[in-house]
């Protein structure tokens, strides 16, 4: 990699008072990692607390190890852990299944929840999973409308006939972020509900979903918090609507009394209703560990320095890669965005395998977006230096004009 980082970037770094968070990643030497809102890093942590459930608690403590190391409080605890990142209260967030589920979960719950009304309202250019999925919804239940407005006109498109607004927090293309406490409060205006997917805001970006009186939330386990490839994802519901929203998906473990083995459904009164099986205990292990970590970390600096590295990626690419065809797709306020930046270019695709060969990792989002995830628990400002330098050089020296990189692999 090239590049000479200035000495007020050093200092900016020596300056950053959560620096020492970096050294509890395992990162590959000469990467820079911009992929964290697709893939988070690996914490330092997370190799030997695995081996140490697999040999110890799996291995010699077997199926004791449920009670003896509170396997089955995992879900909860983790929960409420993540709870202090989005602003939710102990016992309004849980783990479990995939974000895709769990999206499936709160929708039909909600729709049961506003008998009469018709409408799933969404974006048109929502992350595909929530649209596929309230799409299916609508197939399952034919009085069901999905009602998929552009991103600019969601306000104007609530009304009576709404039950539920299905919202990615920050676009997963753009970066650009929606007024929660705005929406929110019109869709309590008009009587809807409205569910929050925070997968790209989680433990990179402030929300409060108790100051915004948010309804129900979904997000993902494996980006910012750093839980590890296909990590459990979570589920946030008001502690006011735990009583009257119901899961469809009516398992063991959303059961008042798991181990009683009742005959017939009785929902748990509280958050549990919405866990459905066995939790993979695994799995929720290594995102105690990424989650536990991001706690460490005061809010205010952890969402401070997203911004900053954010800024400092957008100033670079402005000064140094005009005239290459490149745009900032991302809102240049801070206030208006999340915690990654977008760039369009009709060759996006060689230009983002161009740069990942030269070790600043970033992705791309068809047709035409380089996205970069700013994780601000381990990057620096120099691996933002860094990262605009090697994007120059790609595109002045049109390093990306090559068979090898225009070829597409699998997972982009
Ligand atoms: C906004 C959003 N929702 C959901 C998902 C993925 O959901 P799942 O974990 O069920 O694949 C993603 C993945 O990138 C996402 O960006």
């Amino acid at each position: 990699m090239t590049a000479e980082v200035p000495s007020f970037i050093q200092a900016r770094d020596e300056a950053d008072p959560i620096r020492m968070f970096r050294q509890r990643f395992s990162l590959p030497p000469g990467i820079v990692y911009l992929d964290g809102n697709s893939l988070g890093a690996l914490p330092t942590a997370t190799a030997p607390r695995l081996d140490e459930l697999v040999r110890q608690e799996w291995g010699v403590g077997l199926i004791r190890s449920w009670n003896s190391h509170d396997w089955i409080g995992a879900s909860r605890r983790v929960g409420d852990k993540i709870a202090t990142l989005v602003g939710a209260r102990a016992g309004e967030v849980v783990v479990a299944d995939s974000t895709s589920v769990n999206i499936f979960k709160l929708l039909m719950a909600a729709i049961a929840a506003r008998p009469g009304r018709k409408i799933i309202l969404s974006e048109t250019d929502n992350f595909p999973t929530d649209l596929y999925v309230a799409q299916g919804i609508a197939a399952l239940l034919p009085q069901q409308t999905v009602r998929a407005v552009d991103p600019g006109k969601v306000l104007e498109a609530i009304d009576k006939d709404v039950a539920v607004i299905l919202l990615t927090h920050v676009h997963y293309k753009t970066g650009q972020k929606y007024d929660m406490a705005r929406i929110t409060k019109r869709a309590h205006e008009c009587g809807a509900l409205i569910i929050w997917d925070l997968s790209h805001s989680t433990g990179a970006v402030d929300v409060d979903l108790g100051a915004v009186d948010a309804d129900m939330a979904v997000g993902c386990g494996y980006k910012y918090l750093n839980g590890g490839p296909g990590a459990p994802a979570f589920v946030y519901v008001a502690k006011r609507l735990q009583g009257e929203l119901k899961s469809p998906i009516t398992g063991w473990f959303g059961h008042a009394a798991p181990f009683e083995f009742a005959g017939n459904f009785q929902p748990a009164t509280d958050i549990n209703r919405f866990l459905s099986g066995t939790p993979p205990v695994l799995a929720l292990a290594g995102l105690e560990i990424g989650v536990a970590l991001l706690a460490e970390a005061p809010r205010k600096l952890l969402f401070q320095k997203s911004q900053e590295l954010c800024s400092l990626f957008i100033e670079r690419i402005d000064k140094t890669c005009q005239g290459y065809g490149l745009e900032v797709v991302t809102p240049r306020d801070p206030q208006e965005r999340g915690s990654h930046v977008s760039l369009r270019h009709p060759e996006g695709y060689p230009i983002i395998r161009a740069l990942i060969a030269r070790g600043v990792i970033g992705d791309f989002r068809a047709p035409d977006i380089l996205r970069f995830g700013i994780a601000p628990l381990y990057l620096s400002f120099a691996d933002i230096w860094r990262a605009a330098d090697a994007l120059r050089d790609v595109l002045v020296t049109r390093q990306w004009d090559t068979a090898e990189f225009k070829a597409r692999a699998p997972v982009t």
